[in-house]
C-alpha cells in the first residue's frame, strides 16, 4: 500500500496531476482496514477529499458512515477507495482514459486486501468492476442491477460483487436515499 501511495504522489502521467498540485491538493489513496472483508469503490475524489487526502469525509462520506454503521460496522472496520485517485475538475464525470490509468492501482489494492465482497458505489466502479471480473453479460442500467450481488472469480478465491447507488446521488433524493439503505442490508452477512 505505500509503494501505491508514494507511486501516485508523482503520478505524472496522469491529466489531473498538473491539477492537484497547482490547488495543493492530495491524492486519496483510500482508508480503512487492510484485511477488511469489504471494499467499497467510489468514483473520484470531491474538493474536501482532495483537501484532505481521505476518501469519503464529506456530506456523501457522512452518508456513508452511516449505512455502513447500519450494518453493524465501523468506519475503520471496511476499506473504501475511488477508482480514480484525484479529484477531476468542477467534480465532473471521470474520463474513461482516466479510469484505464488509475484501475491498475485499485487492481492491486484489491490484490493486498483480498476483500470477500466489493461494493460498487455508482455507475463508473460498478462499470468498471463488473468488467474487470468478466461479468459484461450481467452488466446493465444502475437502475436495474442496484441491490444485486454477482459471483466473481479472483486469483485468490471466489468473491461477491454488490452493486450500490453512489450515496452522493442518494443524498438529495428521499426515495433513492430509502433504497440504498434497503440495499445496504445486503452486506449485512459479511460485517
Ligand atoms: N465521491 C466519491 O466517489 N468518492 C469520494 O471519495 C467522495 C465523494
Amino acid at each position: 500500500m505505500r509503494h501505491i501511495r508514494d507511486e501516485l504522489f508523482v503520478f505524472k502521467e496522469s491529466p489531473l496531476f498538473e491539477y492537484r498540485t497547482s490547488n495543493n491538493y492530495f491524492p486519496v489513496i483510500g482508508e480503512g482496514s487492510h484485511d477488511a472483508r469489504i471494499l467499497f469503490v467510489g468514483e473520484a475524489p470531491g474538493k474536501n477529499e482532495a483537501l484532505t487526502g481521505r476518501p469519503f469525509c464529506g456530506a456523501a462520506g457522512k452518508f456513508l458512515t452511516e449505512l455502513i454503521e447500519s450494518i453493524g460496522l465501523k468506519r475503520e472496520q471496511v476499506y473504501i477507495t475511488n477508482i480514480v485517485k484525484d479529484r477531476p475538475p468542477e467534480n465532473r464525470d471521470p474520463t474513461p482514459n482516466e479510469i484505464e490509468l488509475y484501475a491498475p492501482f485499485l487492481d492491486r489494492q484489491i490484490d493486498i486486501i483480498q476483500p470477500k465482497v466489493i461494493a460498487t458505489l455508482g455507475r463508473y466502479s460498478m462499470a468498471y468492476i463488473m468488467r474487470h471480473f468478466d461479468l459484461d453479460l450481467e452488466l446493465d442500467a444502475i437502475s436495474k442491477i442496484h441491490g444485486k450481488s454477482f459471483k466473481a472469480n479472483t486469483s485468490y478465491g471466489d468473491i461477491d460483487i454488490v452493486t450500490l447507488y453512489h450515496p452522493a446521488a442518494a443524498l438529495y433524493n428521499g426515495g433513492m436515499r430509502e433504497t440504498l439503505k434497503k440495499d445496504f442490508q445486503i452486506l449485512k452477512s459479511y460485517a
